[in-house]
């Protein structure tokens, strides 16, 4: 996969894109980062890329003409046949989710597109762009950490990225619902124990754990993802006696 990130404060990556598990995923040639200061494609004296609204208003507002040429000599470069998923990162996008990020795995090339203003020339919107994806109902000072979020969220997804396929399968979310609880040695941490059944090496009743512990913790703490999440019979009379108890978590 190729990552095009279009920043003006292209300083801010460093440490995110050579660290962990996204710098040896560009080790390991599943993904090409370069991150382009957007500013280099003014086509005026200053280098500006924001100005006035017009009909007036507080604060500027990102110009066309740099982020129409910078896109446009970043898609024609691009070694694959596909087209590009243009992402402009804005509060006003749609929010931003696991299956968004699973998608997003599928691509060959992405262009992120950062701003630092009040807002886009609409004709970015209009014409350049494909997905606007917001992080969250916040406001950043910039896109830039948005779309680190997004970039490392969906290069964990890659293939041989991390070591078991089988450990983002598990994950919350990618299964409907959040994941159980996890141990560690030691069995016996200062008086605090770890639940006998782990310990059984049956592994029929440590699955039957498992489900019912993440049943229970995506009751308590995230009911509306059962909205969408088909239970089984079995889960579903789990879930019936879950909801009896007094205090789950
Ligand atoms: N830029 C500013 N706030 C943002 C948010 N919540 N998500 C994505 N990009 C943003």
């Amino acid at each position: 996969m190729k990552i095009d990130i279009l920043s003006i404060f292209p300083e801010m990556f460093k440490g995110v894109l050579e660290s962990s598990i996204l710098k040896k995923a560009a080790e390991k040639g599943a993904v090409e980062y370069s991150v382009t200061d957007f500013r280099e494609f003014a086509d005026n004296k200053h280098k500006t890329v924001d100005d006035y609204p017009y009909g007036g208003g507080a604060g500027m507002v990102l110009k066309a003409q740099p982020i129409f040429d910078a896109v446009l000599s970043l898609a024609d470069g691009k070694p694959s046949a596909k087209k590009p998923r243009v992402i402009l990162m804005c509060p006003q996008g749609e929010r931003y989710s696991q299956k968004k990020a699973e998608e997003l795995a599928e691509e060959e090339h992405l262009i992120f597109i950062c701003g630092h203003y009040e807002g886009y020339d609409e004709r970015i919107r209009q014409h350049v762009v494909t997905d606007e994806i917001s992080i969250g109902d916040y406001v950043l000072t910039g896109g830039e950490l948005a779309s680190m979020v997004i970039v490392d969220s969906v290069v964990r997804l890659l293939p041989d990225v991390i070591g078991k396929a089988a450990s983002h399968e598990q994950d919350s979310f990618s299964t409907g619902l959040l994941e159980h609880p996890h141990y560690t040695r030691p069995a016996d941490f200062r008086g605090m124990k770890v639940p006998d059944v782990l310990l059984s090496g049956n592994h029929a009743h440590i699955e039957e754990w498992r489900t019912k512990e993440s049943l229970r913790r995506t009751w308590s703490r995230r009911p509306d993802l059962f909205e969408k999440y088909p239970l089984t019979e079995e889960q579903q009379k789990w879930l019936q006696e879950i909801e009896k108890e007094d205090n789950p978590y």
